[in-house]
């Protein structure tokens, strides 16, 4: 029996048994093709008995060494890269409109100038007399940074094989524009397209190449995602318009940890570094009040200690209200749920507000029993104990587990001025040094003891 044919779209991927002019899944126009089964031609010959080159296996072990990094000296993005960047890498930089991405690339590319790296900055989005103002209000009008304004790929791809740099900054990917590909820039195919060419140049002509990607709001269909498999490292820059405190974290990195953070904080004059976020979550935070708790977390490998707030009203709706900033919606819904079930105490007909100080997003477990105690701080109106800290995870079960680097949080706190902290029973503390440890096995122990109920 004759085999049937196979149609697929290079656009999406989605299989179908006959051709057409537009993809039904996609909406792609002439993307659909016929595929070629490998193992097509003579009958009966088995794949391994055809052509094809034997490929040279390797060890696992080999005596490769690390690859050597340059540091911008800009110490937050240095960390957040892994320690500088690497020679050949391409880095995605993404964020909403708005929130400086540009700002804080120009300083590093400004940076990577000074310490001595041929560097280019093009932008697709600002003419040249633009980027050099915003360049001379960030006093870095005298780094040797080559410029351009340009979208057309085809110029950049032959401009930068001239000029052979050591990095080049794409100022953004969403403006770029590749001739070979018949859609509007910005569109999916066009991104997708661009984003191909510029990282196979970085890794074939050995230049580090920093892309540049805005955060659509509607879906992100063409936003930073559908390129995020193509690039080594890739970095959102995050934080709440009308605050300073921008995050940089890495959500994506071959060459280092995933997950680390930099802080940085918009001034007139650009980005500056912040050392110590932690000094700077809780700077705005006064007297101890009920709803605020303090939790010791751990942002990539730095310990850091944010504050919880909550709110906890009656409503006038039949539906109470729930609403989050800076954590998971869901597991507040679960921790009301556990609060009920193992301690009874009701959220229902009460309307419910947490929200992280400072505009950090927070997505640790770890944050279960500070968001607890926040909860009922708020709902018993019952300050917690000044100079505390919180962390710990919760089980649905209403039990406490511990959680990792203990050490690390608790000499943050201490650091800091704290004196007390509650954690989980069995949360390993090797020294004595740091704050008292208060251990908590479970929800209803730690609801008895900390506000008399329960
Ligand atoms: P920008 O880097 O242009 O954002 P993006 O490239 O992510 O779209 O940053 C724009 C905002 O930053 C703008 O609202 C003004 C502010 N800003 C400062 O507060 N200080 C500065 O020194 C600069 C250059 C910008
Ligand atoms: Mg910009």
């Amino acid at each position: 029996m004759a085999k049937a044919e196979t149609f697929t779209c290079s656009a999406c991927a989605a299989s179908f048994s006959k051709w057409s002019g537009r993809c039904d899944n996609c909406g792609e126009w002439n993307t659909i093709s016929q595929d070629t089964p490998l193992s097509a031609g003579p009958a009966k010959k088995t794949l391994g008995a055809r052509r094809g080159a034997a490929i040279e296996l390797a060890d696992l072990a080999t005596e490769e060494t690390p690859p050597p990094r340059t540091g911008s000296g800009i110490a937050e993005l240095d960390r957040v890269l892994g320690g500088g960047l690497v020679p050949a890498s391409a880095v995605l930089v993404g964020g909403d409109p708005g929130i400086g991405k540009s700002t804080l690339l120009l300083q590093a590319t400004a940076s990577f100038a000074r310490a001595g790296l041929k560097a280019v900055y093009i932008s697709g989005e600002e003419s040249r007399a633009q980027v050099r103002m915003r360049a001379r209000r960030l006093g870095l009008a005298d780094a040797p940074v080559r410029l351009a304004a340009e979208t057309n790929l085809r110029n950049i791809l032959t401009t930068l094989e001239k000029e052979r740099p050591d990095i080049a900054v794409i100022d953004s990917i969403q403006t770029m524009w590749a001739d070979n590909v018949e859609s509007a820039p910005g569109s999916v195919s066009q991104v997708r397209a661009a984003a191909h060419e510029l990282t196979s140049f970085a890794k074939r002509k050995g230049v580090s190449v920093i892309l540049v990607g805005h955060v659509t709001k509607d879906g992100q269909i063409a936003g930073p995602r559908v390129i995020e498999h193509m690039v080594d490292t890739v970095l959102y820059f995050e934080g709440e318009r009308g605050h300073q405190f921008r995050i940089l974290r890495a959500v994506k990195n071959r060459f280092g940890p995933a997950d680390e953070i930099g802080v940085f904080e918009m001034t007139g004059s650009g980005l500056a570094e912040v050392a110590n976020p932690s000094a700077l979550f809780l700077s705005e935070r006064d007297t101890p009040a009920p709803g605020s708790v303090v939790f010791a977390g751990i942002e990539g490998t730095r310990p850091v200690l944010v504050e919880f707030q909550a709110l906890v009203a009656p409503t006038p709706h039949s539906q109470p209200r729930r609403t989050v900033v800076g954590w998971d919606g869901s597991r507040l819904a679960m921790i009301l749920a556990v609060l009920e079930a193992r301690c009874a105490i009701p959220f229902s007909g009460l309307d419910v507000y947490l929200n992280v100080a400072g505009g950090l997003k927070v997505s640790e477990p770890a944050a279960d029993l500070a968001v607890a105690a926040a909860l009922l701080s708020a709902r018993e109106d019952v300050a917690l104990p000044p100079d505390t800290v919180v962390f710990g995870e919760i089980s649905l079960s209403g039990a406490l587990r511990p959680v990792g680097q203990t050490e690390s949080r608790l000499k943050e706190a201490g650091k800091l001025g704290f004196s007390k902290a509650i954690a989980p029973t069995s949360s390993k503390h090797g020294s004595s040094a740091g704050p008292g440890l208060r251990h908590m096995p479970d929800l209803v122990t730690f609801v008895g003891e900390i506000f008399g109920a329960g």
